[in-house]
């Protein structure tokens, strides 16, 4: 059945977990499709995983279309979002709307995220009235690296009070759900208690209403660098490696392709 943001409300009132996990393509959205999640996220980290970029900044409008038609393409189930890039949205709400509004009716992904708190309430709002469903995204938001200095924890002391009242303002702007990221999980904790709208958390805690991570970190296929928060469930990244090696020295030595690979 496919997945709703009605569903993600009543998963929260159920105290169901929400599960989410990044794809870029078609072959990663059908294998994450196919195990159960209940959406996929085309991140914006789309441009350090796949395409090689030094952070998010640089990703375009384009690029996030292209990756998301195939991502619609290899789910069935699974809520799509769209991750709306950088400078698609910060300026201003008639852009905002022009490029979310881009992004459903040429990928026909279901909803799109955005970054920030209180200054993206109008904006969130302008979206949902526009009948575009809205994630927000909270506490570390990696398109404002610039300006924070790098990917450091968020919402330690006195920020605390910013971060709840960023949650606070994305709620009432009408958002079905929000990301926390890279936040001590009790102010997670305490968010999620406070919100009616699910909190999925990346580096947040147990305490949040879903989790999501990116594909290419959990399977171990992204080795650059491995934020605590990643949890690896598979080596991929070392079987292929190995893989490869195995298929140079085979061919090299004449053993592949043998007999039962030819015609
Ligand atoms: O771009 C992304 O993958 C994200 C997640 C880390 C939430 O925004």
């Amino acid at each position: 059945m496919a997945v709703t943001t009605a569903m993600f409300l009543e998963k929260k009132k159920k105290g169901e977990k929400i599960t989410i996990l990044t794809a870029y393509d078609y072959l990663t959205a059908k294998i994450v499709d196919s195990a159960g999640v209940d959406a996929i996220l085309v991140g914006d980290s789309l441009g350090m995983v796949v395409l090689g970029y030094p952070s998010t900044i640089p990703v375009t409008m384009e690029e996030m279309i292209h990756h998301t038609k195939a991502v619609v393409r290899g789910r069935k189930n699974a809520m799509v979002i769209f991750d709306m890039p950088f400078l698609s949205y910060q300026t201003g709400i008639r852009d905002a709307i022009l490029n979310a509004g881009r992004a459903l009716k040429e990928t026909r992904c279901d909803a799109v995220k955005i970054e920030g708190g209180v200054e993206q309430k109008e904006t969130i709002r302008a979206l949902v009235d526009s009948g575009i469903p809205v994630m927000g995204h909270i506490g570390l938001q990696p398109q404002s690296v610039n300006v924070y200095g790098g990917y450091k924890l968020r919402g330690k002391g006195e920020e605390r009070e910013k971060i709840i009242e960023d949650a606070k303002a994305v709620e009432e702007a009408g958002a079905f759900a929000v990301v926390l990221e890279k936040i001590p999980q009790s102010l997670a904790k305490e968010i999620t208690e406070s919100l009616s709208i699910p909190t999925i958390g990346i580096g947040a805690g147990k305490y949040c209403d879903g989790q999501v991570l990116v594909f290419h970190d959990m399977v171990g296929l992204f080795e650059e660098f491995k934020p605590k928060f990643v949890k690896r469930y598979a080596e991929l990244g070392k079987l292929a490696r190995e893989a490869v090696k195995e298929y140079i020295k085979e061919v090299k030595s004449g053993k592949f392709p043998d007999e039962e690979h030819s015609y």
